[in-house]
C-alpha cells in the first residue's frame, strides 16, 4: 500500500525523506486536483523547516518539469546553453549576451520573464522594439534557434505548469524563501527549454532577491549541484546588485543600452557582466577551452559586430524592426526628460538599486501585479556611477517621463537614492564568486 498524502506530510514534518516516486505522485495529484491546496501548503511548510536533500530536490524539479511539455530542439546542432539571472535592477544582459554567445557558435534557446516588483523583465524590454513578438509558436522557436542561433520567448502555459501553481501557493503561505523550493522552481522552468547547459547569475545585495551573500552562495551551490545531478552542465556566478547594472532603468532605454554593448559602447559594469557570463556559456557549450578564451571570443564578437548582426536577425525572425539595432533612434523615447541635480559636490559613493527599481515601477516602467501593462518609454538614466566626481547642480540622473509633473512626483525619491561623499570610494568587485560542479560537490 502506498502511503497517503497525510503520511507523507507527517514524514517530512518529522525530518524524514520522500522518495522520487512519492514526490512525483504528490505533484501529479496536486495538479490533477486530488491533493488539496491545504495539504500542499502543509507539505511546503514542512519542507521550509526540514529542507529537501539533493535527490528529493532533483525529484521535485523533474516532477514540476514533466507537469508540462519540454521543448525539443532536435534540429539544433551543438550544445545548447542558456543563462538565468535571479533578477536585479537594470539587468538587461540577456539582450546582448544571447546574440554574442550565438555569434560564437553556441545556440541559446531563451525563455524569459516579465518584470514583477522592483526587478525588470527581458520580455518587457524586448517588446519596446517596434513589432517585436515574444509570443512565438514552439515550432517557430526551434526553427529560429536553429537558423539564427538564439530566440527569446515568454513562458507558455505548457512550461512547468506545476511550478506556476506551487509558486502561487508559496507566495501566500510564507514559503517562498526555501532554498530547495527556489532551486526546483528555477530549474524546472529552465530545463523545459531543452538546454544542455546553464549559467546562473545569482545576484546579491540590496537590489536582488537574495540580500545577503551567505544565502546567495547557498542558493548558487544548490542550483549547481541539483542541475548537475539532473544531467546538465551548470555553473553559477555571484554578482553584486547593490547599485543598478549599467545606466538605464526602464524598458526601451535598457534595450538601447544592451545594443550599445554590441557596438562596443556599453557601460563598463554591463560589459563586464556580459563578458563574464558569455565566457562561461562558451566553455559549457564547447566553443572555448577556458574562461579566458571564452572572454576573448565574446570581446571579438563585439569588435567585429557579429553579435549585433545576430540580434538583427533574431529581431527580424520575431517580426520586429531589425533597423532598430543600427539606429536606436527607432526605439520609442519619452517625450520629456527631467534632470535630477546633485545637491552637493563630491564623489558618488552609493546608489540604492532597490529604491530606484521601486521608483521606476511607480513611474510605470514595471508592474506590481502580473496583469499590469508597462510603459516602454519611461524610466531613469543614471548620469553618475559610484566613484565618479560630481559638482553641485550637476545631474545625477535623468528622468524619462511623459509629462514633467510625473518627474516632479518622484524627483526627491530619486535624489535620495544617491549618496555623495567627500572621498572617492573604493569600489567592490562585480563578481563575488564562481561556483562550478566541483565546488558545489565539495560544499
Ligand atoms: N524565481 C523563481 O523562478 N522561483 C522562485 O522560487 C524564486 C525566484
Amino acid at each position: 500500500m502506498q502511503p497517503t498524502v497525510v503520511e507523507l506530510i507527517a514524514r517530512k514534518r518529522d525530518g524524514g525523506t520522500l522518495t522520487a516516486d512519492e514526490i512525483g505522485r504528490i505533484v501529479r495529484d496536486y495538479v490533477g486536483g486530488t491533493v488539496a491546496d491545504y495539504q500542499l501548503s502543509a507539505l511546503l511548510m514542512a519542507i521550509f523547516f526540514r529542507g529537501l536533500d539533493d535527490a528529493e530536490t532533483v525529484a521535485l524539479t523533474e516532477a514540476m518539469l514533466h507537469s508540462g511539455s519540454v521543448l525539443a530542439l532536435p534540429a539544433v546542432k551543438g550544445i545548447k546553453v542558456d543563462k538565468h539571472s535571479t533578477g536585479g535592477v537594470g539587468d538587461k544582459v540577456s539582450i546582448c549576451l544571447a546574440p554574442l554567445v550565438a555569434a560564437c557558435g553556441v545556440p541559446v534557446p531563451m525563455v524569459s520573464g516579465r518584470g514583477l516588483g522592483h526587478t525588470g523583465g527581458t520580455l518587457d524590454k524586448l517588446e519596446a522594439i517596434p513589432g517585436f513578438s515574444t509570443d512565438i509558436p514552439t515550432a517557430d522557436f526551434a526553427r529560429i534557434v536553429g537558423d539564427v542561433g538564439t530566440c527569446m520567448i515568454g513562458q507558455t502555459a505548457e512550461i512547468a505548469p506545476a511550478d506556476k501553481r506551487i509558486y502561487a501557493l508559496r507566495d501566500v503561505t510564507a514559503t517562498v524563501e526555501s532554498i530547495p523550493l527556489i532551486v526546483a522552481s528555477i530549474l524546472s522552468k529552465k530545463l523545459a527549454e531543452g538546454i544542455d547547459g546553464l549559467v546562473l547569475d545569482v545576484k546579491v545585495g540590496r537590489g536582488a532577491f537574495m540580500k545577503d551573500e551567505a544565502r546567495a552562495r547557498a542558493l548558487a551551490t544548490a542550483l549547481v549541484r541539483v542541475g548537475t545531478r539532473a544531467g546538465k552542465r551548470v555553473v553559477a556566478v555571484l554578482t553584486r546588485m547593490d547599485c543598478p547594472l549599467g545606466n538605464a532603468i526602464g524598458n526601451s532605454n535598457e534595450t538601447r543600452e544592451a545594443i550599445d554593448v554590441l557596438f562596443g559602447r556599453g557601460p563598463a559594469d554591463l560589459v563586464e557582466c556580459t563578458l563574464v557570463l558569455g565566457a562561461e556559456m562558451l566553455v559549457l557549450g564547447g566553443a572555448a577551452a577556458t574562461v579566458a578564451e571564452g572572454r576573448d571570443k565574446i570581446a571579438a564578437a563585439i569588435a567585429s559586430g557579429a553579435g549585433a548582426r545576430v540580434l538583427e536577425r533574431m529581431i527580424e525572425a520575431q517580426r520586429g524592426d531589425p533597423r532598430a539595432v543600427a539606429d536606436t533612434s527607432l526605439l520609442p523615447r519619452a517625450p520629456r526628460v527631467v534632470d535630477v541635480p546633485s545637491p552637493t559636490a563630491g564623489f558618488l559613493v552609493d546608489i540604492d538599486a532597490l529604491e530606484l527599481g521601486l521608483t521606476a515601477v511607480a513611474m510605470g516602467a514595471g508592474r506590481t501585479r502580473a496583469d499590469q501593462a508597462v510603459d516602454p518609454v519611461v524610466g531613469i538614466e543614471l548620469q553618475k556611477k559610484p566613484g565618479d566626481a560630481v559638482a553641485a547642480g550637476e545631474p545625477l540622473a535623468k528622468l524619462l517621463v511623459r509629462e514633467d509633473a510625473h518627474a516632479h512626483a518622484v524627483i526627491d525619491r530619486v535624489r535620495a537614492a544617491f549618496r555623495v561623499g567627500a572621498e572617492r570610494p573604493t569600489l567592490p568587485p562585480l563578481v563575488l564568486a564562481r561556483i562550478d560542479s566541483r565546488d558545489a560537490e565539495g560544499a
